[in-house]
């Protein structure tokens, strides 16, 4: 989604807005634009593109608003960039005015001429309208008449060193950094520079004036705050080349992290929670919908507790299940994601006990669940997840366990080996020469198939997200069950099927689908730990992965899918962290 930056600094905040937007690009790349606001008014750069097309602008000015952008209303373009001027005012916006044609047409009514196609400068433009030397009351008043989602920062043509701002339903920080007092997006865009930080609570206020921050509330009452110091986001991008292969490198000491805070985690109450449950949900998107698929496996086999897995944006629009005392996990990395907030909501409301997992302990997830389980995984950039999958599947692992010794008091027999997982990850790497020869047999291929069976499906299907958002190339993962109920159809000479089989029980039935792929020409390339299962089997190509206790192994068997998803992004000459029409946090629905 957008990206959105606001500094109100001691000296000129041109280049601190640029900066912040390049750490923010990954919200969305379409265009960008800053805004500054010096003596003569506002000088202005915008333009389609990425941020770098704002590099050779510089602009005098201690007081400015930036902005990354992902399109929503109205195609990538000059004019629909923002900031949007309308009259004294300067906005950025990410989110959406579901009313904004109404809006729009009211305005035009009153003499407005919009310059684009944006629902946000029909936003600008209201401020303008409301506009009488009070930023803060004019937003205010701007945003009691918008329906939908909004982060906003605005400054005023006649307010120097000032900055209004607010929320509802994307997400929004303030804080102090090097540069001066800023608001933005995310924390990762500015944690390398934040001396301290607090997040808006949605339809909160921000205003800052006169060296101050204040938060306020829809009565523009002062809410106090409690600010922290971020953690910095890792360098190690700039020695891997991209953040997802930093990413990935870094997937070992993620998990160790994630383990030592797991072990000072008190899940009592969770476990109480589950005492009175009648059923336990699951509720997430994408990669972390891959993860929750994980925890009801093992929900389900170690302790006979069934898991009803819902991808979060099916979940909020169907009939009402949740009950009075029913737990809700709910995973995400963002901790932002719409459709898994308005899920949770949904659960709250029905009277649910929400579990939150996610690596953002400041995220609006966090704020609404009943209890958040922090993982560690560190500040992930690329858009495609890669080392917050094998986080989620830790804590969620973890969480699985601690649930069954609340029930059995007995943990299951896997649970002491989780202290192996960064070790075995980081065995995993070895895999990458083989990786790379695929990646490049593969490059040219129109399409591929991930399968697995039970434990295995998991990892199936996010090797199969991994390529197609990476690498651009169709790619489905199935239960190998399926495939010849109506998959095998488009298996042809060299089609390639990645087999997952690390599940001795499930072994020979994965190979009857090795069989029938090589039957058709198919290119089958199997994973497993298990050296004589790869040794009897009549895959092309064989991978073998670390050995770990089976319900652990989609924690590492992933990991050299994540990597062939990359190498195959770089083999067909893609960037690995800009995937086409995709942006890290989904707050849009
Ligand atoms: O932040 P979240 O975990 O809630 O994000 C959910 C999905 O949008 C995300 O996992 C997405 O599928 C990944 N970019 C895929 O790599």
């Amino acid at each position: 989604m957008c990206g959105i930056i606001g500094y109100v600094s001691e000296r000129d905040c041109c280049g601190a807005l640029f900066e912040a937007l390049r750490r923010l690009e990954y919200r969305g790349y379409d265009s960008a634009g800053i805004a500054v606001l010096g003596e003569g008014g506002f000088r202005v750069c915008k333009k389609r593109g990425g941020v770098a097309g704002l590099a050779s602008f510089y602009a005098e000015g201690k007081t400015g608003i930036g902005h990354t952008r992902w399109a929503t209303h109205g195609a990538p373009s000059d004019q629909n960039a923002h900031p949007h001027i309308a009259g004294k005012i300067a906005l950025v916006h990410n989110g959406i005015i579901e009313n904004h044609a109404a809006l729009r047409a009211e305005l035009e009514g009153e003499g407005v001429r919009f310059l684009s196609e944006t629902d946000s400068e029909v936003l600008a433009a209201l401020v303008q309208k409301y506009y009488r030397g009070d930023l803060l009351a004019a937003l205010r008043e701007a945003l009691s008449r918008v329906e939908g989602s909004y982060a906003v920062a605005v400054i005023a043509e006649d307010r120097p060193g000032e900055l209004a701002a607010a929320r509802y339903k994307s997400p929004l920080v303030a804080g102090k950094g090097r540069a001066g007092l800023f608001v933005c997006s995310d924390i990762p865009a500015v944690a390398q520079e934040a001396e301290y930080l607090a997040v808006a609570g949605d339809r909160e206020f921000i205003r800052i004036a006169g060296g101050e921050i204040g938060f306020f509330d829809g009565g523009l009452r002062p809410v106090p705050k409690v600010f922290f110091r971020p953690e910095g986001e890792s360098r190690a991008a700039a020695v891997c080349g991209s953040h997802m292969r930093a990413e990935i490198a870094e997937i070992p000491r993620a998990l160790q992290d994630t383990l030592a805070a797991l072990g000072k985690a008190d899940l009592a109450p969770c476990a109480r929670a589950l005492r009175s449950a009648g059923r336990v949900f699951a509720v997430a998107c994408g990669t972390a919908y891959h993860s929750a698929l994980a925890f009801r496996d093992a929900l389900a086999r170690d302790a006979g507790v069934p898991v009803f897995c819902y991808s979060a944006g099916e979940f909020r629009y169907s009939p009402p299940l949740v009950r009075a005392g029913d737990l809700v996990v709910a995973v995400s990395q963002s901790g932002e994601t719409a459709d898994t907030l308005e899920a949770v909501r949904l659960a709250r409301g029905l009277g649910g006990f929400v579990i939150a997992v996610t690596n953002t302990p400041g995220s609006s997830l966090a704020a609404e669940a009943d209890f958040t389980l922090a993982m560690r995984a560190g500040a992930e950039i690329a858009v495609a997840a890669t080392k917050s999958y094998n986080c989620q599947l830790l804590s969620l692992w973890y969480l699985a366990a601690e649930l069954l010794f609340f029930r059995t008091q007995r943990y299951p027999s896997w649970f002491s080996s989780l202290k192996e997982l960064p070790a075995a990850a980081e065995a995993a790497f070895s895999l990458f020469p083989e990786a790379d020869r695929l990646a490049d047999l593969f490059k040219e291929r129109q399409g591929m198939y991930f399968l697995g069976r039970g434990e295995d499906v998991c990892t199936a299907r996010e090797g199969a997200l991994k390529v197609k958002e990476i690498a651009r190339v169709f790619a489905e993962g199935l239960p190998a069950g399926e495939l010849k109920h109506g998959p095998l159809a488009l298996v042809e000479e060299g089609f390639p099927v990645i087999l997952l089989s690390t599940q001795r029980r499930l072994a020979a039935k994965c190979e009857n689908a090795a069989a029938e792929v090589n039957a058709r020409g198919g290119y089958t390339v199997l994973l497993s730990q298990y050296e004589d299962v790869l040794r009897q089997s009549r895959a092309r190509a064989a991978l073998r992965l670390p050995v770990l206790p089976e319900p652990l192994m989609p924690c590492v068997a992933v990991i050299p899918l994540q990597y062939f998803a990359y190498k195959m992004c770089l083999e067909r000459g893609l960037d690995p962290d800009r995937p086409k029409n995709l942006a890290k946090s989904v707050t849009v629905e």
